[in-house]
């Protein structure tokens, strides 16, 4: 192999190279394409808000609350007489929400509708209720995971995260649960290092662990200047099974990242939760938060799939209420928008 082949082979496939741009596997889609003007125009809006100083809660309103809850949840109060710890409601949420991941989508939407038929043909309405609960909730689970990739959404991130001033950064993920966009800035910004946090050892087991390996992250390549496609393994990360409140870390790090986080607190415990992202960067760094946005869509979807994950408390937020807290918590609003379900600021403290 001359200097050339192994310079190239170092830098992974070029986009030319490559053979697909998206796939569609029984889990998930994989996508490797860029927006087209259209669908960038459709799905991502950025900075729509130009001065955050005018913004009033009484004019933008507070967040929408979900209050329907999982059978697991509701169960459980009954039978304990209490309301179910915060901790172990992450417990129910991980796992169930893990098994939807990984489930072969076409052969359970195949079982769930034979099911559907055959608890038909016995005349049984609360098994018929049932079945037909299982039918819509994956196919919903197709559409918005598999086919329109809104959970992962690697196109909207891309859009959201891109053009930092970041070298080689550490990156600290609040609640990382399977770690999913602490990976993606590490393919944009590559050769840092990352530390995921979540006090559920499940994410770290299960979670993390068992994300596929094959599973694409389109990056940056900073030997040619290029692409390059990054997989899990090619980053160096840290996985802390520990609570946020406990961490030991001084003001280290180049980026602070929460993904659906603060949505989970009451206005009460807002400040806290945002200073959690501001006690660990180091001066001059960024926070990158997303939560989901307070669109019908976002309602319905949580309404219907109440069962898998709805365990805890939990808020729909436009953009405005989401930046109105943290601007009024002390940090600059750099970059905010939303993408396809949820929305995304980028911020650095005043
Ligand atoms: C809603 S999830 C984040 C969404 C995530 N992208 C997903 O796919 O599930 C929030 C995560 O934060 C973790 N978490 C909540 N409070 C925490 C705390 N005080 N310390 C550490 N982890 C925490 C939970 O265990 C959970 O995995």
């Amino acid at each position: 192999m001359d200097g050339m082949e192994l310079e190239k082979r170092a830098a992974g496939p070029s986009m030319e190279e490559m053979e697909w741009d998206t796939v569609l596997t029984p889990s998930y889609r994989e996508d490797l394409r860029y927006f087209s003007e259209k669908e960038y125009n459709k799905f991502v809006k950025l900075n729509t808000v130009k001065d955050w100083s005018e913004l009033r809660w009484k004019d933008i309103g507070k967040p929408f609350e979900v209050t329907s809850f999982s059978k697991e949840k509701t169960e459980w109060e009954e039978k304990n007489g209490k309301a179910l710890p915060v901790h172990t409601s992450w417990e129910m949420f991980n796992r169930s929400f893990h098994e939807w991941f990984v489930k072969d989508v076409p052969a359970e939407m195949s079982r769930s509708k034979k099911e559907f038929f055959s608890k038909l043909a016995k005349f049984q309405m609360r098994d018929i209720k049932s079945a037909l609960g299982n039918v819509l909730r994956i196919h919903l689970w197709n559409y918005a995971h598999r086919i329109e990739d809104g959970i992962w959404d690697p196109r909207g991130k891309r859009a959201l995260f891109e053009g930092l001033d970041l070298q080689k950064p550490r990156i600290l993920f609040l609640g990382a649960a399977e770690g999913y966009e602490a990976m993606q800035l590490s393919a944009m910004y590559p050769q840092g290092e990352v530390v995921m946090v979540d006090y559920d050892e499940f994410c770290r087991d299960s979670r993390f662990k068992e994300f596929p390996e094959s599973y694409p992250f389109l990056g940056y390549n900073p030997a040619t200047g290029g692409n390059k496609v990054y997989n899990k393994s090619d980053f160096t990360i840290h996985y802390e099974v520990n609570d946020i409140r406990k961490l030991s870390y001084g003001k280290e790090f180049d980026i602070v990242l929460s993904v659906g986080l603060l949505e989970h607190f009451p206005d009460e415990l807002k400040p806290e939760v945002l200073e959690w992202h501001r006690k660990f960067l180091k001066p001059g760094g960024y926070i990158i938060m997303t939560t989901p946005r307070a669109q019908l869509k976002s309602k319905l979807y949580y309404e219907i799939m109440a069962d898998v994950m709805n365990h805890t408390y939990r808020e729909l937020m436009t953009v405005e209420q989401m930046g109105l807290y943290m601007y009024e918590n002390g940090l600059d609003i750099i970059r905010h928008g939303h993408i396809k379900v949820h929305n995304g600021i980028i911020a650095k403290v005043k």
